[in-house]
């Protein structure tokens, strides 16, 4: 059954997609969102993101084929790729030859992008931070945005919280506005779409769930953290993300404090060089999160217990309809 319509949710309509459910879930890299989570939250009635970051362009084309033979009729697939990494430009076409249904690019915008999918007839979406970037990557040719605040997890672009910057930017632009950063409940869902986003972005809670490509022992982490064990780290990318305590973090918070890089890709436009954040990603991705940067969303510690990616995605239009008024 659909429940959307019964529901009375708003459709969430970027170029050719109409999902179920207003729910994007949020790319993220290093293996983190694949296409074991992507295909799961599309077949939920989401849009799935396969990220294409700390993985090859053979390995993302793979995802991305193996994605879209594991969704049903109607789900969606896109892919994000991060401005920030010298292979962008080539993940963003290799992702375009495979007729994804989206491309999300972070951590910066070029005006190039959006005429690569322009050309393409795909759509391209924006993360922003700011009423400001909103703004011109709708200029710039951007089919939606996502505004994301300070309470998301992996790299940050502001020290804002959402719903501060979420009226900003749903008054400066006129296309889909998608809120993210500490999006948990249908309380959370009600609430962005009550202030005009068009649909929300999630990334923690989904990494804890039975299909998320993580390991076992990076979901265990997100279940066992408690508000005390956050911390925030600045990475060689040169911004800020949130982070669970443990050794890695122990060391890389002493100030001038550098961790032998065991063999640089360069895989960065511009890098630090203070250790290695692609490999300390690696590291946690392999199972060792005490070693590795475990990257966490501010509410990780609302998380209990690992669900399958269709009961997170009931439990929130369950709250979502306990919260409205029909
Ligand atoms: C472990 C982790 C890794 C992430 N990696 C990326 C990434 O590679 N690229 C990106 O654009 N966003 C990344 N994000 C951000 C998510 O796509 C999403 O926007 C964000 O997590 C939303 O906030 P929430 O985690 O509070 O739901 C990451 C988030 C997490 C939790």
């Amino acid at each position: 059954m659909k429940w959307g319509f019964l529901l009375k949710l708003p459709e969430l309509k970027i170029g050719h997609m109409t999902p179920e459910f207003p729910i994007i879930q949020g790319g993220m890299g290093v293996g983190i969102s694949l296409s074991g989570l992507a295909s799961a939250v599309a077949n939920a009635g989401g849009i799935g993101i396969i990220s294409g970051t700390g993985i090859t362009v053979d390995e993302m084309r793979a995802h991305i084929r193996k994605a879209k033979e594991s969704i049903k009729d109607s789900g969606y697939i896109g892919v994000n790729v991060l401005f920030a990494m010298n292979d962008f430009a080539e993940k963003m076409k290799a992702a375009i030859e495979e007729r994804v249904d989206f491309i999300i690019s972070g951590a910066g915008i070029s005006r190039d992008m959006y005429t690569w999918g322009k050309e393409a007839n795909i759509p391209v979406i924006s993360i922003v931070s700011s009423a400001k970037l909103a703004k011109l990557s709708e200029r710039l040719g951007a089919s939606a945005v996502v505004v994301e605040g300070n309470e998301a997890g992996g790299h940050l672009g502001t020290d804002r919280p959402l719903f501060d910057i979420l009226p900003e930017v749903v008054a400066a632009v006129q296309i889909p506005v998608i809120a993210a950063g500490g999006i948990m409940t249908g309380k959370d869902l009600a609430h962005a779409l009550k202030i005009g986003a068009s649909g929300v972005q999630m990334g923690t809670r989904f990494v804890a769930s039975t299909e998320c490509d993580a390991p076992l022992s990076f979901k265990k982490k997100y279940v066992d953290a408690s508000q005390k064990d956050m911390i925030m780290v600045k990475t060689t990318v040169g911004l800020q993300g949130r982070a669970i305590k443990n050794k890695f973090t122990d060391i890389i918070s002493i100030p001038d404090q550098k961790v032998k890089i065991k063999k640089c890709i360069d895989c960065l436009k511009n890098c630090s060089y203070r250790f290695c954040t692609l490999d300390s990603l690696k590291i946690s991705m392999n199972g060792d999160c005490e070693n590795g940067l475990v990257f966490a969303g501010a509410r990780v510690n609302e998380i209990k217990e690992i669900l399958p990616v269709k009961t997170i995605i009931n439990n929130i239009m369950m709250e979502y309809k306990s919260c409205i008024d029909f």
